[in-house]
Formats: C-alpha cells, structure tokens, sequence
C-alpha cells in the first residue's frame, strides 16, 4: 500500500508538540481551503450553489470562518448546533436545518434565526406550525427506499429513519400549498462516505425528475434541490477523490436535459457536506506510551477512540504515519491502541508499519471530520485541543483541551454532605 503524505514534518510536529501536548487534532488551512474553492467552481455554472458545511464533522468556529469566506453556508441539526451558527453571526438562508426526531426548541430557534427549513417526516409539518410557525420556505428529505442502494454508514434507504416516502412527498407539498407556503425545497441522502461520482449524478437524476413531477401535478415551482452530503474521502492511498469536476458535468447534463428542458425555474443547487471539506485535511497526533507484546504486538498511544471513534464504530480504515520512519520498511505487525477500558479501542489492527518504540509520535490521517466531534467522555477521558496550521506555516489553536475541572463541571461534590445515605 502507498504511503499517504503529510503537510508537516516531524521536525515541525516536535516544535508544536513543546507548546501543545499531544494528543491534539491540527486541521490544515491551505488544504481546505483549496478543496473548498475547487468545489464552488465546480459548481460556478449553477446560479446560487451553495454548500453548506455539515457542522457536525468539525464543529469549531475558527474553520467555519475561513469557510464562511469563502461562501459557505452551515448545515445544523441540533439546537446546540443552531446556537453555534447563531454565535458565528449567521442566519436566514446562510443556516439550512436538516434534522429529524425534532424538538420543539430545535423549531422555534430555527425559525427565530430565520434558517431553511428541512423536514424529516411529515407529521413534522403540523408539529412545526403548532410549536413555532409555518415558514415563507419550507423543504422536506426524501428517502428514495428501493430505489437507491445504501451503504455500511447509513444503512439501506429503504432500513433508514430518514425522510419522506414518495407518496407522502406528493401529500406534504399539497399540504403546505393549502397552508399558504409558496416557497420549496427538496434534499436527500442516502450514502456516507460514497466515492462514485456516478451515485451523486443518479441521485440528481431522482430529485430533478421528482421535481418535474411535483412541479406540474402540485402545480408549485422550487427553489433549490439539496443534494445531501456523504461525498466520500480516500481514506486508503489507493482510493481516489471524487471527481468534482465529473460530477458536476454530469449533474449539469442532467439540468439542462430535465430542469430547463421543461421549462421548469432556474433550481439552486445545494450540498451540505461534511466529511469532503474537513475530513483529509484533519490529523490526530499522538505519542506512543508503550510497546506491548503478548498474543500480538500493540502499539499503546496516548490517544484513544475518545479522540477518533470511527475504526471502532465502523471498523474504518484511517492511515497511520510513524513520523520519521516514513522511509522504513512496514515489517511489523502491531494492533494501534488507545488505553479505554474497552477492547475495541484500537485505531488500526493488524497494520504493518515500521518497527515502532515508545515516544514515537504517530499521525493517523483523515481525522478532520466525525473525528474530534464524536470525542466523548468514557473512563474519564478529555477531549484534547484543537490546532490550525495556517497557511503562512504558524500553528494556532483554535480550541483548548479540556481539564479534569471542566469534567467535573456538571457534578455538585459540595452537596455530597448534605446527601444522606
Ligand atoms: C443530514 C446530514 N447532512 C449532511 C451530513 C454530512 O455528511 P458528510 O459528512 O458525509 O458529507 C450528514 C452526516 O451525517 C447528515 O446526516
């Protein structure tokens, strides 16, 4: 397997590592930066295209101001996320909210910030007109079930909780016609992490066909069709980008072909991706602890699955760099592990990589989204800081560590006199 690049050498690794103690996630600005304006021309030719950066993936101000700029919008689906778009300053069409099994809070901040609206179920529509209004705009998520294929991440369409069935779709638009909305929207998604730029034209080839439909038997015209996120990374050296440009091509054929060849409104095109804009240009680095061998070799790293959940949620492959050793042979085996009490806490298992030791700093690649932000708290664990290597090569960082203060922040240890037991 070919080795994957790093935009950092270890000699730079050991000079952050004298300010910031490993482990901690650096994001790397002129990579995303790059990927994120490839992506807008990509889609220059459509009138209005917006991406609108999945907040989940890597939820953190300083990387969506850079997006921001670059036109960005950001795509929330919880309140805590909407309050995050809040204290960044944005609203109206700049929030699109893509949430299921909604709150009525999650409603009501939506529509005080004044985000589109995207509706997982129909039963929402009347939730959402009691508990905060109907809005000028509204979009619902279809499911296509049968008709597309799934994958490993979010499952068949058919087996997802997601989205509207066709036929409520023709009942929803009805509905909130007869309600007095004239403004409409459409999304879906239906795969994670896909790397055939093929899916993403077929799935544009469902929605601009639906739309048609809707369009003359509902007798609405729509605004924008939003193609989801789910756009894969190559996690492995040997996968290759999705070809934005082919995409693209391929979506704009089909526009042309069924958007403009019925005289439907010019459509806006939306995406809401995640794991595309952050997700290679994320690493988390980390210092071997120790060097175990029992049945096997392992690698015990000071990181754990709090840092980087995703090869035990999924038993995905992220690739690992001994910094240093990048020209020496990969000859051993070793399981790559953190120190939770859960043996499923490992971040690579049988992996051939150079012969390793303690105090070896390691890099695992592509942590830039559901990395950090799927951190969570087990065994007392503490999310780790978040560093940006900007583009002038100076290392900041855009969030601290947490302490154990902060830990222990929700718990009330001055009651505990007062408890009797
Ligand atoms: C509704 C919705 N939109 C967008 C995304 C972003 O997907 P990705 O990061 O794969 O692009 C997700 C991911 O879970 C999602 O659930």
């Amino acid at each position: 397997m070919k080795r994957k690049k790093l935009p950092f050498s270890k000699e730079q690794i050991n000079i952050i590592t004298e300010n910031y103690p490993t482990p901690f996630h650096i994001y790397e600005e002129k990579g995303m930066v790059e990927y994120a304006e490839k992506f807008n021309n990509a889609f220059s030719w459509n009138q209005g295209f917006k991406e609108y950066y999945a907040i989940k993936a890597a939820p953190n101000p300083y990387l969506m101001k850079i997006l921001r700029n670059l036109d960005f919008g950001i795509d929330c689906s919880s309140l805590t996320e909407l309050v995050f778009a809040e204290k960044m300053g944005m609203s109206g069409a700049e929030i699109m909210f893509t949430s299921n099994d909604t709150t009525a809070a999650e409603f009501q901040k939506a529509i005080e910030l004044g985000a589109i609206i995207n509706l997982d179920d129909i039963s929402h529509i009347d939730f959402l007109e009691k508990q905060a209004g109907l809005p000028e705009l509204v979009c619902f998520r279809y499911n296509p079930g049968a008709l597309k294929d799934g994958n490993i991440i979010i499952g068949n369409p058919e087996d997802s909780k997601y989205g509207f069935t066709r036929e409520q779709l023709f009942d929803g638009y009805k509905i909130l016609k007869e309600k007095g909305v004239k403004r409409f929207g459409i999304h879906t998604m239906v795969a994670s992490n896909e790397l055939d730029p093929d899916y993403f034209v077929e799935t544009a080839e469902i929605i601009f066909e639906l739309i048609a439909e809707l369009s003359e038997k509902l007798d609405i015209s729509f605004e924008f069709a939003n193609l989801g996120g789910g756009i894969g990374i190559p996690y492995k050296s040997e996968h290759k980008q999705v070809d934005l440009e082919y995409m693209s091509k391929g979506i704009k054929n089909l526009y042309n072909k069924i958007i403009t060849g019925n005289g439907l409104k010019p459509l806006k095109l939306f995406f809401e991706s995640g794991r595309a804009i952050t997700g290679p240009f994320g690493y988390l680095v980390s210092t071997v602890l120790h060097i175990k061998e029992t049945y096997k070799k392992y690698i015990g790293l000071d990181a754990s699955m709090h840092n980087l959940m995703r090869p035990a949620l999924y038993g995905a492959y992220h690739h690992i760099t001994v910094l240093g050793k990048e020209g020496k042979d990969c000859n051993q085996l070793y399981d790559v592990t953190g120190s939770l009490c859960e043996n499923n806490d490992k971040f690579a298992i049988n992996r051939l990589l150079p012969e390793t030791k303690p105090g070896d700093l390691v890099v695992i690649h592509d942590a830039g989204a559901h990395g950090h932000s799927m951190g969570f708290n087990y065994n007392g664990k503490l999310r780790s800081a978040e560093l940006l290597l900007r583009k002038n090569g100076e290392v900041v960082q855009i969030r601290r560590a947490e302490t154990i203060e902060d830990h222990f922040a929700t718990l009330d240890f001055n009651a505990l006199p007062d408890f009797e037991v």
